[in-house]
């Protein structure tokens, strides 16, 4: 397929985990404008519901499925509700996560379990649960969020960054063994969105003057930057391409 048709995700399912806010909802709404339908996947019935109601709103195909990705039964059970009624899935987008930020002294053995639980256990569930489909379908596309944060190392995050550099590691050696059943694995590695995950920065206005003196583009990251890159990677403009990473920060990480 060439040009633009080659970028549609007419006919696709998406499921997008975290879908209920911040770079999660937006990729729901440009997966759904590019024409996929779309699986709002998260924990709070509210939030996935008003996501849900709000591609509906806007002509697309929707449904919120709550589900906890550190739990394996929730994410089967998941899974099978987007078979039923979505009629399978063709992409999936991970991108749930946490981020506790202190000094890793003060981390908890309980609380570096849950990071690891969401952040990277969720990825792999995840994954195994919509693997049956998408290997049926024949083009599956999985995307996984990782982060800046890996790449530059970053103080007070400890567990969330190991995590990230994690979900690495993962995308290349899952893209090895997909790949001969024609599923795409491939990563993007966001740097500073205003989502909530920056309220975690105490002082908004120097975090935004540091963010931008890094960055080689002079201005913030939009939901509709990382939802493009998310519509390339899940369609088949992308199918040629697995186990990369796509940065996007505005020309923060140049590797
Ligand atoms: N915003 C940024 O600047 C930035 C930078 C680098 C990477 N990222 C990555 O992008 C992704 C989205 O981040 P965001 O900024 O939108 O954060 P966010 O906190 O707004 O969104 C994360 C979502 O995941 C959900 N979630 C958490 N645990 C879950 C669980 N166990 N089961 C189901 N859902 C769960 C949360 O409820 C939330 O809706 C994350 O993977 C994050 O690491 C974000």
């Amino acid at each position: 397929m060439r040009g633009l048709d080659a970028f549609r995700l007419d006919g696709r399912v998406a499921i997008v985990t975290g879908g209920g806010g911040g770079l999660g909802a937006n990729m729901c709404r440009s997966l759904a404008a590019a024409g996929a339908a779309v699986a709002v996947v998260g924990r709070t019935q509210e939030t996935i519901d008003a996501v849900r109601d709000r591609l509906v709103g806007e002509g697309g195909r929707a449904v919120s499925v709550r589900a906890d990705v550190s739990q394996k039964d929730s994410i089967d059970e998941m899974a099978d509700t987007v078979v039923r009624e979505l009629g399978g899935i063709d992409v999936l987008i991970n991108n749930a996560a946490i981020y506790p930020r202190r000094a890793w002294t003060e981390i908890d053995e309980a609380e570096w379990d849950a990071v690891f639980a969401t952040n990277l256990k969720g990825f792999f569930l995840c994954a195994r649960a919509a693997y049956p489909s998408l290997a049926e379908r024949g083009h599956g596309r999985i995307v996984n969020l990782t982060s800046i944060t890996f790449f530059g190392g970053w103080d007070l995050l400890l567990s969330y960054v190991s995590t990230k550099g994690g979900i690495v590691g993962f995308t290349r050696a899952l893209a090895r063994e997909l790949g001969p059943e024609g599923i795409t694995v491939n990563a993007i590695s966001p740097g500073a969105f205003p989502t909530d995950a920056e309220k975690i920065h105490p002082d908004p206005d120097g975090y935004n003057r540091f963010v931008l003196e890094r960055q080689s583009l002079k201005r913030r990251g939009t939901a509709e930057d990382i939802g493009n890159l998310a519509i390339f990677l899940a369609s088949d403009a992308s199918s040629f391409i697995t186990g990369q990473l796509f940065g996007i920060d505005g020309g923060w990480v140049m590797n």
